[in-house]
């Protein structure tokens, strides 16, 4: 072997070692709902729209993608445009509300992708063809969706989706057909998004992991967990291990009714790690260098708690409310 392919073979080895290419840069965040004790969802708005802002540009590497919960912003309706039609960010149409303006900034200026959850208003004066805008026979002047908007790293909106499988909810509509919604970020990947209850249903979750075969998706979640199967965490990994997909989940924390859990899980090969913020609640930031399912580089899993550290979290979570599912008595 000559001295220049010796010298190549090591320098290929070398970069195959240190390459970034195997991995891409996550934020989940846990946020406590509602917002510093704040009752009246409307005054809950702006501080945690800079909350949010604070965490993003808190974040200290060139992050491919962040996620934040579902209903943690409160109930104020804004419009949403369609995918790479209107740039929001110092936009002055009033259809949109501010904090969205406020949202595509920030994930330009962090160069992120960004997924939030909010109520999205849909006018009926011009309905879209998707929409049932009436209700028992009588027309509605506006129509709600439960709805994830996802900028990516330029601003612009490049996904959303109003969640199929709502859980209540009795102001929220659905639209005519699921919606099965994917998008990308500046690395290329490309992920999948479902919402919450969605976890546990085919549509449009398979759509995303059987027929379009996607490696990755985020969930937005307020979840309230229940014994014996369906705590938040356990719910997750059960998830993303029956589909071999790296799960991404953001949960609004509220413990009293039994919601939070955050993490992020590997598919087959586990969680990476998780959390449930415990009572009095809070907001947690996870931040991780995220193995592509493609690599076959192994994660660095650690995250086997010691018997001290799950006593001590134990004593933390007793405020924390667990439904039981009633056969359990049966
Ligand atoms: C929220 O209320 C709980 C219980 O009343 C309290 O312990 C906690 O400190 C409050 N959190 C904030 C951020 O004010
Ligand atoms: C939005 O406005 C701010 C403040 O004037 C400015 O710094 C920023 O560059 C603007 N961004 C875009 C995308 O227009
Ligand atoms: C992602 O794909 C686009 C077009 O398909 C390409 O221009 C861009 O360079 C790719 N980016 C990365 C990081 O591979
Ligand atoms: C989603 O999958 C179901 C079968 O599970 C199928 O009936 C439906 O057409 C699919 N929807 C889309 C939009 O691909």
């Amino acid at each position: 072997m000559n001295i220049n392919r010796f010298l190549l073979i090591l320098i290929s080895a070398f970069t195959a070692v240190f390459s970034d290419s195997d991995s891409y840069d996550v934020a989940v965040v846990e946020v406590q709902f509602p917002f510093h004790n704040i009752t009246n969802e409307n005054e809950m708005l702006n501080p945690v729209v800079e909350e949010y802002i604070k965490l993003i540009k808190s974040v200290d590497t060139n992050l491919d993608i962040i996620l934040f919960p579902e209903s943690t912003l409160g109930a104020q309706p804004t419009a949403v445009p369609l995918p790479y039609t209107h740039l929001l960010c110092n936009s002055t149409t009033p259809q949109y509300k501010e904090y969205l303006k406020q949202l595509s900034c920030a994930a330009l200026e962090k160069k992120t992708t960004l997924v939030v959850n909010l109520l999205e208003v849909v006018d009926c004066k011009n309905p879209p063809p998707d929409e049932h805008c009436t209700r028992q026979g009588r027309k509605l002047e506006s129509v709600y969706h439960n709805t994830d908007v996802v900028f990516d790293h330029n601003g612009y909106v490049a996904a959303r989706y109003r969640k199929w499988n709502l859980f209540g909810e009795s102001s929220k509509s659905i639209t005519r057909s699921p919606e099965v919604v994917t998008f990308k970020t500046k690395s290329n990947d490309t992920f999948g998004i479902i919402t919450c209850f969605d976890i546990l249903f085919d549509v449009p979750t398979l759509n995303l992991t059987k027929d379009l075969h996607v490696k990755n998706v985020v969930f937005p979640n307020h979840w309230f967990s229940e014994l014996p199967y369906l705590t938040a965490l356990q719910t997750q990994h059960m998830w993303a291990q029956e589909n071999d997909v790296v799960l991404l989940t953001a949960g609004a924390n509220t413990p009293h009714v039994g919601s939070g859990g955050t993490g992020i899980f590997l598919g087959h090969k586990g969680a990476l790690d998780q959390v449930i913020v415990p009572s009095p609640g809070g907001t947690k930031l996870l931040l991780h260098k995220v193995p592509r399912m493609t690599s076959s580089q192994e994660p660095a899993i650690d995250n086997v708690a010691s018997d001290e550290d799950i006593d001590a979290l134990a004593a933390k979570m007793d405020d924390f409310k667990l439904i039981i599912d009633p056969t359990v008595y049966g």
